[in-house]
Protein backbone atom coordinates (compact mmCIF):
# COMPACT_ATOMS: atom_id res chain seq x y z
CA UNK A 1 0.00 0.00 0.00
CA UNK A 2 1.60 3.54 -0.90
CA UNK A 3 0.96 6.04 1.60
CA UNK A 4 -0.45 9.13 0.62
CA UNK A 5 1.88 12.27 0.97
CA UNK A 6 -0.40 15.37 1.23
CA UNK A 7 1.37 18.55 -0.42
CA UNK A 8 1.89 21.50 1.22
CA UNK A 9 3.08 25.37 0.70
CA UNK A 10 6.32 26.15 0.84
CA UNK A 11 6.57 27.44 4.65
CA UNK A 12 8.98 28.77 7.31
CA UNK A 13 9.62 26.79 10.05
CA UNK A 14 11.79 28.47 13.15
CA UNK A 15 12.88 25.90 15.53
CA UNK A 16 13.61 27.54 19.15
CA UNK A 17 15.78 25.37 21.22
CA UNK A 18 17.47 23.47 18.37
CA UNK A 19 20.53 22.42 19.75
CA UNK A 20 18.40 21.05 22.51
CA UNK A 21 17.57 16.90 23.01
CA UNK A 22 13.84 16.90 21.55
CA UNK A 23 15.44 18.92 18.72
CA UNK A 24 17.87 16.51 17.55
CA UNK A 25 16.53 13.49 19.16
CA UNK A 26 12.78 14.21 17.09
CA UNK A 27 12.42 17.26 15.41
CA UNK A 28 15.10 17.67 13.30
CA UNK A 29 15.31 13.62 12.18
CA UNK A 30 11.41 13.84 11.56
CA UNK A 31 11.60 16.63 9.09
CA UNK A 32 14.15 15.26 7.38
CA UNK A 33 11.90 11.98 6.80
CA UNK A 34 9.18 13.93 5.61
CA UNK A 35 11.93 15.76 3.50
CA UNK A 36 12.62 12.31 2.24
CA UNK A 37 9.40 11.11 1.45
CA UNK A 38 8.75 14.39 -0.61
CA UNK A 39 6.78 16.53 1.76
CA UNK A 40 8.55 19.48 2.27
CA UNK A 41 8.33 21.60 -0.71
CA UNK A 42 11.44 23.77 -2.67
CA UNK A 43 11.27 27.36 -1.53
CA UNK A 44 11.18 26.34 2.23
CA UNK A 45 12.96 26.84 5.35
CA UNK A 46 14.33 25.22 8.73
CA UNK A 47 15.84 27.82 11.20
CA UNK A 48 17.28 26.69 13.83
CA UNK A 49 17.12 29.45 16.95
CA UNK A 50 18.83 28.91 19.97
CA UNK A 51 21.28 30.67 22.88
CA UNK A 52 25.08 28.85 21.58
CA UNK A 53 26.65 30.78 19.09
CA UNK A 54 27.04 29.04 15.71
CA UNK A 55 26.79 29.21 12.30
CA UNK A 56 24.84 27.71 10.01
CA UNK A 57 27.51 25.32 9.09
CA UNK A 58 27.65 23.93 12.44
CA UNK A 59 24.34 23.02 13.11
CA UNK A 60 24.00 21.40 9.77
CA UNK A 61 27.03 19.27 11.20
CA UNK A 62 24.49 19.02 14.44
CA UNK A 63 21.75 17.97 12.48
CA UNK A 64 23.47 15.40 10.14
CA UNK A 65 24.36 13.89 13.44
CA UNK A 66 21.06 13.55 14.30
CA UNK A 67 19.63 11.96 11.55
CA UNK A 68 22.66 9.61 11.23
CA UNK A 69 21.47 8.55 14.82
CA UNK A 70 17.91 8.46 15.19
CA UNK A 71 17.07 7.96 11.52
CA UNK A 72 16.73 3.96 10.26
CA UNK A 73 19.03 3.01 7.58
CA UNK A 74 16.75 3.01 4.86
CA UNK A 75 16.11 6.09 4.69
CA UNK A 76 19.69 7.51 5.11
CA UNK A 77 20.37 8.49 1.71
CA UNK A 78 23.41 10.87 1.29
CA UNK A 79 22.23 13.26 -1.46
CA UNK A 80 18.65 13.16 0.28
CA UNK A 81 20.57 14.23 3.46
CA UNK A 82 22.70 16.72 2.15
CA UNK A 83 19.79 18.19 -0.38
CA UNK A 84 17.72 18.64 3.50
CA UNK A 85 20.68 20.08 5.33
CA UNK A 86 20.61 22.70 2.34
CA UNK A 87 17.40 24.38 3.51
CA UNK A 88 18.38 24.76 7.02
CA UNK A 89 19.80 27.89 8.54
CA UNK A 90 20.93 29.34 12.02
CA UNK A 91 20.16 31.79 14.05
CA UNK A 92 21.87 32.58 17.63
CA UNK A 93 19.17 33.91 19.68
CA UNK A 94 18.66 35.97 23.32
CA UNK A 95 14.99 34.56 24.21
CA UNK A 96 15.13 37.02 26.92
CA UNK A 97 17.38 39.70 25.27
CA UNK A 98 17.32 41.27 21.58
CA UNK A 99 20.64 39.78 20.54
CA UNK A 100 19.31 37.81 17.52
CA UNK A 101 15.94 38.72 16.24
CA UNK A 102 16.23 41.14 13.98
CA UNK A 103 18.59 38.49 11.85
CA UNK A 104 15.88 36.33 12.38
CA UNK A 105 13.16 38.67 11.27
CA UNK A 106 15.40 39.20 8.22
CA UNK A 107 15.42 35.18 7.24
CA UNK A 108 12.14 34.69 7.81
CA UNK A 109 10.10 35.28 3.98
CA UNK A 110 7.02 37.07 4.00
CA UNK A 111 4.09 35.28 1.95
CA UNK A 112 4.49 32.05 3.50
CA UNK A 113 3.36 29.99 6.28
CA UNK A 114 5.54 31.16 9.61
CA UNK A 115 5.58 28.70 11.82
CA UNK A 116 7.80 28.57 15.64
CA UNK A 117 8.40 25.47 17.69
CA UNK A 118 8.97 26.61 21.26
CA UNK A 119 10.68 23.61 22.25
CA UNK A 120 11.98 25.53 25.48
CA UNK A 121 11.72 26.01 29.02
CA UNK A 122 8.37 27.06 29.53
CA UNK A 123 9.29 29.74 31.49
CA UNK A 124 10.55 31.36 28.13
CA UNK A 125 7.16 30.94 26.22
CA UNK A 126 6.12 34.50 27.19
CA UNK A 127 9.49 35.61 26.47
CA UNK A 128 9.56 33.88 22.80
CA UNK A 129 6.12 34.89 22.03
CA UNK A 130 6.42 38.92 23.04
CA UNK A 131 9.27 39.05 21.70
CA UNK A 132 7.88 37.46 18.05
CA UNK A 133 5.15 40.18 18.29
CA UNK A 134 7.58 42.83 18.89
CA UNK A 135 9.87 41.94 16.25
CA UNK A 136 6.72 41.58 13.73
CA UNK A 137 6.55 37.97 13.18
CA UNK A 138 2.88 37.30 14.82
CA UNK A 139 1.08 38.17 11.69
CA UNK A 140 -2.18 35.73 10.58
CA UNK A 141 0.39 33.31 8.66
CA UNK A 142 2.38 32.69 12.22
CA UNK A 143 1.74 29.87 14.32
CA UNK A 144 3.27 29.01 17.29
CA UNK A 145 3.91 25.38 18.71
CA UNK A 146 4.33 24.63 22.17
CA UNK A 147 5.81 21.95 24.25
CA UNK A 148 4.17 20.14 27.22
CA UNK A 149 4.50 20.53 30.26
CA UNK A 150 1.62 23.66 29.68
CA UNK A 151 1.61 24.86 33.44
CA UNK A 152 1.59 22.87 36.64
CA UNK A 153 -1.53 23.68 38.08
CA UNK A 154 -4.71 25.59 36.66
CA UNK A 155 -3.28 28.48 37.97
CA UNK A 156 -0.18 28.40 35.62
CA UNK A 157 -2.08 27.06 32.83
CA UNK A 158 -4.12 29.98 32.85
CA UNK A 159 -1.55 32.72 33.40
CA UNK A 160 0.46 30.40 30.55
CA UNK A 161 -3.14 30.89 28.31
CA UNK A 162 -2.77 34.20 28.93
CA UNK A 163 0.41 35.32 28.23
CA UNK A 164 0.31 33.53 24.89
CA UNK A 165 -3.05 35.38 23.98
CA UNK A 166 -1.85 38.90 24.22
CA UNK A 167 0.11 37.97 21.23
CA UNK A 168 -1.72 35.12 19.30
CA UNK A 169 -5.11 33.56 18.25
CA UNK A 170 -6.26 30.59 19.55
CA UNK A 171 -6.37 29.46 16.12
CA UNK A 172 -2.57 29.97 16.09
CA UNK A 173 -1.44 28.24 18.98
CA UNK A 174 -0.66 24.13 18.95
CA UNK A 175 -0.44 23.08 22.32
CA UNK A 176 1.45 19.68 21.52
CA UNK A 177 0.56 16.39 23.19
CA UNK A 178 2.67 13.77 21.34
CA UNK A 179 0.21 10.87 21.99
CA UNK A 180 -2.21 12.40 19.72
CA UNK A 181 -0.36 12.05 17.00
CA UNK A 182 0.48 8.55 17.27
CA UNK A 183 -1.35 6.20 14.28
CA UNK A 184 -3.11 4.20 16.62
CA UNK A 185 -4.34 7.36 18.69
CA UNK A 186 -6.12 8.45 15.84
CA UNK A 187 -6.78 4.98 14.53
CA UNK A 188 -8.98 5.31 17.45
CA UNK A 189 -11.31 7.83 16.18
CA UNK A 190 -11.36 6.16 12.73
CA UNK A 191 -12.68 2.04 14.63
CA UNK A 192 -14.94 4.08 16.82
CA UNK A 193 -16.45 6.56 14.40
CA UNK A 194 -15.95 4.11 10.40
CA UNK A 195 -17.79 1.53 11.46
CA UNK A 196 -21.16 0.75 12.89
CA UNK A 197 -20.17 -2.18 14.63
CA UNK A 198 -18.68 -0.70 17.68
CA UNK A 199 -20.91 2.25 18.38
CA UNK A 200 -23.71 0.31 19.54
CA UNK A 201 -21.62 -1.41 22.34
CA UNK A 202 -19.55 1.34 23.38
CA UNK A 203 -21.45 2.13 26.67
CA UNK A 204 -21.92 1.17 30.38
CA UNK A 205 -24.55 -1.01 29.46
CA UNK A 206 -22.11 -3.55 27.62
CA UNK A 207 -18.74 -2.12 28.68
CA UNK A 208 -17.56 -3.49 31.71
CA UNK A 209 -14.55 -1.62 32.30
CA UNK A 210 -11.95 0.65 30.52
CA UNK A 211 -8.08 0.02 31.59
CA UNK A 212 -5.24 2.76 29.90
CA UNK A 213 -1.97 1.91 30.34
CA UNK A 214 1.35 3.41 29.56
CA UNK A 215 4.18 1.00 31.13
CA UNK A 216 8.05 2.42 30.06
CA UNK A 217 11.33 0.30 31.25
CA UNK A 218 12.77 3.38 31.59
CA UNK A 219 14.13 5.32 35.10
CA UNK A 220 14.25 9.40 35.17
CA UNK A 221 17.90 9.09 34.42
CA UNK A 222 18.85 12.17 33.52
CA UNK A 223 15.98 14.34 33.69
CA UNK A 224 15.70 14.18 37.51
CA UNK A 225 15.63 17.71 37.79
CA UNK A 226 12.45 18.15 35.31
CA UNK A 227 10.48 15.30 36.46
CA UNK A 228 10.76 15.46 40.01
CA UNK A 229 8.87 18.46 39.81
CA UNK A 230 6.30 16.79 38.01
CA UNK A 231 5.89 13.45 38.77
CA UNK A 232 3.74 10.77 37.01
CA UNK A 233 1.07 13.11 37.70
CA UNK A 234 1.51 15.91 35.99
CA UNK A 235 3.84 14.47 33.48
CA UNK A 236 1.74 11.27 31.97
CA UNK A 237 -1.49 11.53 33.28
CA UNK A 238 -2.63 15.32 33.50
CA UNK A 239 -2.02 14.90 29.53
CA UNK A 240 -1.41 11.84 27.59
CA UNK A 241 -3.37 9.77 29.55
CA UNK A 242 -6.65 11.66 29.93
CA UNK A 243 -6.37 12.62 26.24
CA UNK A 244 -6.61 8.38 25.69
CA UNK A 245 -9.70 8.39 27.84
CA UNK A 246 -11.27 11.70 26.19
CA UNK A 247 -10.81 9.43 22.43
CA UNK A 248 -12.72 6.09 24.14
CA UNK A 249 -15.34 8.03 26.16
CA UNK A 250 -16.43 11.27 23.77
CA UNK A 251 -19.18 11.31 22.01
CA UNK A 252 -19.12 11.25 18.00
CA UNK A 253 -17.96 14.98 16.75
CA UNK A 254 -20.57 16.28 14.37
CA UNK A 255 -17.64 16.21 11.80
CA UNK A 256 -14.13 15.50 11.81
CA UNK A 257 -13.22 19.33 12.23
CA UNK A 258 -10.67 20.65 15.09
CA UNK A 259 -13.65 22.66 17.13
CA UNK A 260 -15.73 20.01 16.91
CA UNK A 261 -13.30 17.06 18.48
CA UNK A 262 -12.57 19.08 20.79
CA UNK A 263 -15.60 20.62 22.23
CA UNK A 264 -16.17 16.59 22.51
CA UNK A 265 -13.26 16.28 24.23
CA UNK A 266 -13.46 18.93 26.55
CA UNK A 267 -16.93 17.58 28.00
CA UNK A 268 -15.64 14.48 28.83
CA UNK A 269 -12.82 16.56 30.79
CA UNK A 270 -15.57 18.40 32.19
CA UNK A 271 -17.57 15.18 33.12
CA UNK A 272 -15.04 13.16 35.09
CA UNK A 273 -15.21 12.95 38.66
CA UNK A 274 -13.22 14.11 41.38
CA UNK A 275 -11.02 11.07 42.39
CA UNK A 276 -11.19 9.68 45.94
CA UNK A 277 -7.90 9.45 47.55
CA UNK A 278 -8.36 5.92 48.16
CA UNK A 279 -8.88 5.37 44.49
CA UNK A 280 -5.17 6.65 43.67
CA UNK A 281 -1.83 4.05 44.37
CA UNK A 282 1.35 6.13 44.06
CA UNK A 283 4.70 4.22 43.71
CA UNK A 284 8.31 5.35 43.35
CA UNK A 285 10.77 2.66 42.09
CA UNK A 286 13.75 1.28 44.05
CA UNK A 287 17.15 0.54 42.42
CA UNK A 288 18.25 -2.63 41.40
CA UNK A 289 21.45 -4.28 42.57
CA UNK A 290 23.17 -7.00 40.28
CA UNK A 291 25.54 -9.37 41.56
CA UNK A 292 28.84 -7.79 39.58
CA UNK A 293 26.91 -5.36 37.47
CA UNK A 294 26.25 -1.64 38.10
CA UNK A 295 23.10 -2.34 38.74
CA UNK A 296 20.44 0.63 38.43
CA UNK A 297 19.37 3.36 40.73
CA UNK A 298 16.73 4.02 42.62
CA UNK A 299 14.16 7.08 42.36
CA UNK A 300 15.76 8.94 44.98
CA UNK A 301 19.40 8.30 43.75
CA UNK A 302 18.09 10.02 40.23
CA UNK A 303 17.01 13.11 42.03
CA UNK A 304 18.60 15.70 44.39
CA UNK A 305 15.89 15.35 47.14
CA UNK A 306 16.61 12.41 48.60
CA UNK A 307 13.20 12.91 50.70
CA UNK A 308 11.33 13.13 47.40
CA UNK A 309 7.78 12.50 48.18
CA UNK A 310 6.92 12.56 43.72
CA UNK A 311 5.65 9.73 42.34
CA UNK A 312 6.94 7.80 39.35
CA UNK A 313 4.09 5.50 38.84
CA UNK A 314 0.67 6.08 38.93
CA UNK A 315 -2.97 3.85 39.59
CA UNK A 316 -6.14 5.56 39.74
CA UNK A 317 -10.17 4.78 39.02
CA UNK A 318 -12.41 7.36 37.49
CA UNK A 319 -15.55 7.95 36.40
CA UNK A 320 -17.56 9.74 33.68
CA UNK A 321 -20.08 11.18 34.95
CA UNK A 322 -22.62 10.85 32.02
CA UNK A 323 -25.44 8.88 30.55
CA UNK A 324 -23.00 6.70 28.32
CA UNK A 325 -20.81 5.80 31.05
CA UNK A 326 -22.75 5.41 34.40
CA UNK A 327 -21.61 2.87 35.87
CA UNK A 328 -18.28 1.97 33.97
CA UNK A 329 -15.42 2.82 35.75
CA UNK A 330 -11.67 4.39 33.97
CA UNK A 331 -8.62 2.42 34.94
CA UNK A 332 -5.89 4.53 34.37
CA UNK A 333 -2.01 2.98 35.16
CA UNK A 334 1.48 4.65 34.42
CA UNK A 335 4.96 4.41 35.62
CA UNK A 336 8.29 3.92 34.61
CA UNK A 337 10.35 0.86 35.16
CA UNK A 338 8.20 -1.70 35.07
CA UNK A 339 8.84 -4.75 33.48
CA UNK A 340 7.77 -4.05 29.89
CA UNK A 341 7.01 -0.97 27.63
CA UNK A 342 4.00 -1.16 26.44
CA UNK A 343 0.97 1.58 25.96
CA UNK A 344 -2.17 -0.08 25.54
CA UNK A 345 -6.23 0.24 25.99
CA UNK A 346 -8.28 -2.31 26.87
CA UNK A 347 -11.94 -2.11 26.86
CA UNK A 348 -13.62 -5.45 28.65
CA UNK A 349 -17.42 -5.72 28.20
CA UNK A 350 -19.69 -7.33 30.12
CA UNK A 351 -20.20 -11.45 30.18
CA UNK A 352 -23.78 -12.32 28.02
CA UNK A 353 -26.73 -12.24 29.89
CA UNK A 354 -27.56 -15.84 29.70
CA UNK A 355 -25.37 -18.69 28.98
CA UNK A 356 -26.82 -21.68 26.92
CA UNK A 357 -23.74 -23.66 27.72
CA UNK A 358 -22.96 -25.94 30.66
CA UNK A 359 -20.59 -23.47 32.95
CA UNK A 360 -18.39 -27.04 32.92
CA UNK A 361 -17.49 -26.48 29.41
CA UNK A 362 -16.31 -23.37 29.11
CA UNK A 363 -13.26 -21.24 30.15
CA UNK A 364 -15.26 -18.59 30.38
CA UNK A 365 -14.02 -15.11 29.71
CA UNK A 366 -14.87 -11.61 28.45
CA UNK A 367 -14.87 -9.97 25.44
CA UNK A 368 -11.93 -7.69 25.47
CA UNK A 369 -10.74 -5.45 23.17
CA UNK A 370 -6.98 -4.65 23.04
CA UNK A 371 -5.90 -1.68 21.49
CA UNK A 372 -1.95 -1.72 21.22
CA UNK A 373 -0.57 1.86 20.80
CA UNK A 374 3.00 0.72 21.28
CA UNK A 375 5.05 -1.53 20.56
CA UNK A 376 3.47 -3.84 17.54
CA UNK A 377 0.34 -1.09 17.13
CA UNK A 378 -2.66 -3.04 16.14
CA UNK A 379 -6.00 -4.18 17.67
CA UNK A 380 -6.62 -7.36 19.16
CA UNK A 381 -10.57 -8.24 19.73
CA UNK A 382 -11.09 -11.43 22.16
CA UNK A 383 -14.03 -13.64 21.48
CA UNK A 384 -15.38 -17.25 22.38
CA UNK A 385 -15.39 -19.60 20.15
CA UNK A 386 -16.24 -23.40 20.40
CA UNK A 387 -12.36 -25.20 20.78
CA UNK A 388 -11.21 -27.47 17.68
CA UNK A 389 -11.77 -30.93 17.74
CA UNK A 390 -13.69 -33.74 18.28
CA UNK A 391 -14.68 -32.93 22.48
CA UNK A 392 -18.04 -31.71 22.34
CA UNK A 393 -18.45 -28.30 22.82
CA UNK A 394 -16.08 -26.75 24.60
CA UNK A 395 -15.46 -23.27 24.82
CA UNK A 396 -12.46 -21.35 24.80
CA UNK A 397 -10.83 -17.65 23.98
CA UNK A 398 -9.37 -16.81 20.97
CA UNK A 399 -7.75 -13.62 19.85
CA UNK A 400 -8.86 -11.43 16.31
CA UNK A 401 -5.63 -10.01 16.30
CA UNK A 402 -4.82 -7.45 13.52
CA UNK A 403 -1.49 -5.35 13.34
CA UNK A 404 -1.05 -2.43 11.65
CA UNK A 405 1.96 -2.71 10.35
CA UNK A 406 0.99 -6.63 8.69
CA UNK A 407 -2.49 -5.29 7.70
CA UNK A 408 -0.74 -2.16 6.07
CA UNK A 409 1.69 -4.18 4.06
CA UNK A 410 5.54 -2.14 3.97
CA UNK A 411 4.37 0.62 4.49
CA UNK A 412 2.15 -0.18 7.65
CA UNK A 413 5.91 -1.24 8.95
CA UNK A 414 6.89 2.43 8.85
CA UNK A 415 4.49 4.15 10.40
CA UNK A 416 5.50 7.85 10.53
CA UNK A 417 6.63 9.42 13.99
CA UNK A 418 4.06 10.97 16.25
CA UNK A 419 6.51 14.74 15.77
CA UNK A 420 6.63 14.03 12.25
CA UNK A 421 2.47 14.06 11.00
CA UNK A 422 2.26 16.67 14.27
CA UNK A 423 4.59 19.33 12.58
CA UNK A 424 3.34 18.83 9.27
CA UNK A 425 -0.43 19.55 10.99
CA UNK A 426 0.91 22.40 12.35
CA UNK A 427 2.27 23.85 8.38
CA UNK A 428 -1.17 22.21 7.14
CA UNK A 429 -3.25 24.49 9.67
CA UNK A 430 -5.13 21.58 11.22
CA UNK A 431 -5.41 22.06 14.88
CA UNK A 432 -7.34 18.59 15.81
CA UNK A 433 -4.31 16.84 17.19
CA UNK A 434 -3.89 19.68 19.69
CA UNK A 435 -5.06 20.64 22.71
CA UNK A 436 -6.94 23.66 22.85
CA UNK A 437 -6.38 26.01 25.73
CA UNK A 438 -10.09 25.28 27.32
CA UNK A 439 -9.27 21.53 27.62
CA UNK A 440 -5.99 22.16 29.35
CA UNK A 441 -7.35 24.28 31.92
CA UNK A 442 -9.97 21.47 32.11
CA UNK A 443 -7.44 19.14 32.63
CA UNK A 444 -5.49 20.33 35.47
CA UNK A 445 -9.22 21.63 36.91
CA UNK A 446 -9.96 17.82 37.44
CA UNK A 447 -6.17 17.13 38.40
CA UNK A 448 -5.71 20.13 41.29
CA UNK A 449 -7.56 18.57 44.28
CA UNK A 450 -5.55 15.51 43.75
CA UNK A 451 -2.24 16.64 43.65
CA UNK A 452 -3.32 19.60 46.43
CA UNK A 453 -4.55 16.01 48.41
CA UNK A 454 -1.08 14.43 48.59
CA UNK A 455 0.56 17.81 49.95
CA UNK A 456 -2.10 18.43 52.63
CA UNK A 457 -1.50 14.85 53.64
CA UNK A 458 2.08 14.72 53.02
CA UNK A 459 1.35 11.70 51.07
CA UNK A 460 4.28 9.68 50.40
CA UNK A 461 4.44 7.05 47.21
CA UNK A 462 4.73 3.27 47.88
CA UNK A 463 8.32 1.84 47.35
CA UNK A 464 7.75 -0.89 44.19
CA UNK A 465 10.79 -3.27 42.23
CA UNK A 466 12.46 -2.30 39.43
CA UNK A 467 11.20 -4.27 36.83
CA UNK A 468 7.91 -5.21 38.10
CA UNK A 469 4.26 -4.19 37.63
CA UNK A 470 4.03 -1.38 40.36
CA UNK A 471 3.22 -1.45 43.97
CA UNK A 472 1.19 -3.84 45.50
CA UNK A 473 -1.58 -1.88 46.42
CA UNK A 474 -2.32 -0.99 42.39
CA UNK A 475 -3.08 -4.58 42.37
CA UNK A 476 -5.67 -4.26 45.36
CA UNK A 477 -7.50 -1.14 43.57
CA UNK A 478 -8.75 -3.68 41.15
CA UNK A 479 -9.34 -6.54 43.04
CA UNK A 480 -11.39 -5.00 45.65
CA UNK A 481 -14.17 -4.21 42.50
CA UNK A 482 -13.51 -7.79 41.56
CA UNK A 483 -10.85 -7.30 38.55
CA UNK A 484 -7.51 -7.59 37.49
CA UNK A 485 -5.34 -4.86 35.97
CA UNK A 486 -3.46 -6.80 32.19
CA UNK A 487 -0.45 -8.33 32.60
CA UNK A 488 2.36 -5.72 31.41
CA UNK A 489 4.44 -7.39 28.54
CA UNK A 490 5.46 -6.56 25.11
C1 LIG B 1 6.82 12.32 27.63
C2 LIG B 1 7.14 12.26 29.10
O1 LIG B 1 5.83 13.29 27.40
O2 LIG B 1 6.35 11.06 27.18
C3 LIG B 1 8.17 11.16 29.34
O3 LIG B 1 7.66 13.49 29.54
C4 LIG B 1 7.72 9.85 28.75
O4 LIG B 1 8.41 11.01 30.74
C5 LIG B 1 7.30 10.02 27.31
O5 LIG B 1 8.80 8.93 28.84
C6 LIG B 1 6.68 8.75 26.75
O6 LIG B 1 6.49 8.88 25.38
P1 LIG B 1 6.49 7.62 24.41
O7 LIG B 1 6.13 8.18 23.09
O8 LIG B 1 7.86 7.04 24.47
O9 LIG B 1 5.46 6.68 24.96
Amino acid sequence: MVSRVIPVDPFDLVVFGATGDLANRKILPGLYRRFFAGQIPEGSQIIGAARTEMDAEAFRAQTRAAITEHVGKAKQDKAQIEAFLNILDYVAIDAKGEAGWAELAAKVQPGKVHAFYFSVAPALFGDLAERLHRNKMAGPEARIVVEKPFGRDLETARALNATLAAHFDEHQIYRIDHYLGKETVQNLMAVRFANILFEPLWNSQYIDHVQITVAETVGIGGRGSYYDKSGAMRDMVQNHLMQLLCLIAMEPPYHFDPDAVRDEKLKVIRALQPVQSSDIVRGQYLGLKRKGEEGLAGYLEDVEDRNSKTESYIALKTHVANWRWQGTPFYLRTGKRLRARTSEIAITFKQPPHSIFDEDDADWRENVLVIRLQPNEGMNLKVMIKEPGPGGMRLVQVPLDMSFAEALGEDGADIPDAYERLIMDVIRGNQTLFMRGDEVEAAWAWTDPILNGWVERGDKPQPYDSGSSGPEDALMLMHRDGRRWREIRE
